[in-house]
C-alpha cells in the first residue's frame, strides 16, 4: 500500500514538472500528464479516471462553422465552478478597456515613448500592465487594447482569466513562464505567446533581471489566425509547424489562492482554497500556444520597390469584413535588402489603419535614432509618418548593394479602428516631446528642374 502511494506521489511530482510542446497551428491536440487520464473514444464518461471532472471550454459558439469552431475538453481535479466563489470588485486602475475615451490634454499627433519606467514597488504581471491605447468596443467583440508591462514579482497564489479577449504577450526584457490551465510555456524575448479568452493562467519570472518588460495586445474580436498566403503559396511567412502548444501540466496546491477576472472592463476577485491550474489531461483545438518570431520566413522585394508591410503579417484577427483586419500582428524581422534603384526603408504614408509599434531588440530601419527597445510609437488613423530625416538622407545616398538588416525585431499591432490614448499614456513621463522633430530636416528638394536640389 505504502509502495503504491509512494509511486503515485512520484508520478504526480514528475507530471508537475512537465514542460513540452506539441507542434502545429489550430490542430486538434490531445495530451495527458498522468497515464490513462484522457478518456478514449468519448468526451464525458460516467466516471473519469483518477476521479477527475470532465469540462468543456468553448472558444466559439457551438454552431460556428467547422473552420472556426473551437473547444477543448478538460479533465481536472475540480470543475471550474469550484475555482470561483463569491466575487468582490477590485481595481486595476491602469488596465483600461474599450470603449474608453480618456480625459487628457494631449492634442492629436504622432507619438513615441521611451520604455515604461521601472516599478518603484513590487508588482506582478497583472499589476504591471499599463494600457496605452484602446480601440473598438470590447462587449461587442471588436477592437483591441495595446498594453505595455513592467513587473518584478511572481504571481504565486494569484491567478487570472480575461473574459474580454485573448492576450498576445510579447516579452521584450526577461523571459517569463506562462502557466495556463492547459500547460506551461516558457517565453523569452523574440518569442510570443497567446492565451485564449477565458483561460486561467499566472505569470512568473525566469532568469535574472531587474525588471521584466514587454507588450500585450488584447484582442476583443475573433481569434488570431494565420493570414492566407495568396500567390505566395503553401510556404513561408509564419509556418504552422513552428507554433507550439504546451502539453498538459498542473499544480496540486491546497492553500489559499485568489482568482482575478476581467469581465467587460471590470475587475473582480474571488478567494479559493486551492490552485485552479488542476487540469490533468485535455484534448481539443482551443488552447494556448507560443511562437518564435525568429522562425518567420520573410518574403519581400527581389528586384525593385517593396510590397506593403502586410507581407510581414504573423497573425491576423479577422473582422466581419474581408481583408479588413480587426488586428494584424506584423513584424519587421532580420532580412536582406537587395532592391535596385529603390528607396529601401518604408515609404512615407498615411493609412486608414492605426499602428502601434514596439521594438523587441535592435534598431528599426525607418528610424535612425529615438526608437529604442521597450519603446513604443503610435501612428493613428490618417496621420502621416515615415523615415526620419537622417534615415531619408542615408537611404537616398547609400550605395544600393545587398545589405542585411540583422539583429532587429520590431513589431506592430495594427487595427482597423482608431486607437484612443489612455490618460496614463498621454501623461507618461517617457513620452518624447520632440518626436515630430525627426521630420523637421526633410528639406524641399524641388527646384523646378528634373534633377532636383540635392545639395
Ligand atoms: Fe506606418
Amino acid at each position: 500500500m505504502l509502495d503504491k502511494a509512494g509511486k503515485q506521489a512520484g508520478t504526480l511530482a514528475k507530471a508537475n514538472e512537465a514542460l513540452g510542446y506539441m507542434p502545429g497551428f489550430g490542430n486538434d491536440f490531445e495530451t495527458e500528464s498522468l497515464p490513462g487520464a484522457l478518456p478514449q473514444g468519448q468526451n464525458s464518461p460516467q466516471k473519469c479516471a483518477y476521479g477527475l471532472y470532465a469540462e468543456q471550454l468553448s472558444g466559439s459558439p457551438f454552431t460556428a462553422p467547422r473552420g472556426t469552431n473551437e473547444r477543448s475538453w478538460l479533465y481536472r481535479i475540480r470543475p471550474s465552478v469550484r475555482h470561483t466563489g463569491r466575487f468582490n470588485k477590485i481595481d486595476y486602475p491602469h488596465w483600461k478597456t474599450a470603449p474608453h475615451v480618456a480625459e487628457h490634454s494631449l492634442a492629436l499627433g504622432q507619438l513615441r515613448w521611451n520604455p515604461l519606467p521601472e516599478p518603484t514597488e513590487k508588482l506582478n504581471f497583472l499589476q504591471g500592465i499599463r494600457t496605452m491605447t484602446t480601440a473598438g468596443d470590447a462587449p461587442t467583440h471588436s477592437g483591441m487594447a495595446a498594453h505595455a508591462y513592467a513587473f518584478n514579482a511572481d504571481m504565486v497564489d494569484d491567478y487570472f482569466f480575461n473574459a474580454d479577449g485573448e492576450l498576445l504577450i510579447v516579452p521584450e526584457m526577461g523571459a517569463i513562464q506562462v502557466f495556463t490551465e492547459l500547460g506551461k510555456m516558457d517565453v523569452e524575448p523574440s518569442e510570443i505567446c497567446i492565451v485564449p479568452r477565458g483561460t486561467m493562467f499566472k505569470v512568473t519570472r525566469l532568469g535574472d533581471e531587474k525588471v521584466w518588460r514587454g507588450y500585450v495586445c488584447e484582442n476583443y474580436g475573433a481569434k488570431f489566425t494565420l493570414p492566407d498566403r495568396g500567390p505566395i503559396g503553401a510556404n513561408c511567412l509564419a509556418n504552422p509547424r513552428d507554433f507550439k502548444t504546451p502539453v498538459a501540466a498542473f499544480e496540486e496546491k491546497e492553500t489559499p489562492c485568489r482568482v482575478h477576472v476581467k469581465w467587460c472592463g471590470g475587475f473582480h476577485v474571488t478567494e479559493i482554497g486551492h490552485s485552479p491550474l488542476d487540469v490533468i489531461a485535455w484534448h481539443g483545438n482551443y488552447a494556448p500556444y507560443k511562437y518564435d518570431l525568429k522562425t518567420y520566413s520573410p518574403v519581400g522585394a527581389i528586384l525593385f520597390d517593396h510590397p506593403d508591410p502586410s507581407i510581414f503579417t504573423v497573425l491576423t484577427a479577422p473582422s466581419g469584413e474581408e481583408g479588413t483586419a480587426n488586428i494584424d500582428f506584423v513584424i519587421f524581422p532580420p532580412r536582406w535588402l537587395v532592391a535596385e534603384h529603390t528607396f529601401r526603408p518604408p515609404w512615407y504614408h498615411r493609412n486608414i489603419m492605426s499602428e502601434f509599434m514596439g521594438l523587441i531588440y535592435g534598431r528599426y530601419d525607418a528610424k535612425e535614432e529615438g526608437f529604442v527597445p521597450g519603446g513604443m510609437s503610435l501612428h493613428n488613423m490618417m496621420l502621416a509618418h515615415g523615415p526620419d530625416a537622417s534615415g531619408y538622407d542615408k537611404a537616398t545616398n547609400s550605395e544600393l548593394k545587398p545589405v542585411k538588416l540583422d539583429h532587429t525585431m520590431a513589431f506592430m499591432f495594427e487595427t482597423r479602428f482608431p486607437q484612443q490614448l489612455t490618460r496614463y499614456a498621454a501623461e507618461l513621463e517617457t513620452l518624447q516631446d520632440n518626436y515630430i522633430d525627426c521630420w523637421t530636416d526633410l528639406k524641399k528638394r524641388f527646384n523646378g528642374t528634373p534633377e532636383g536640389d540635392w545639395s
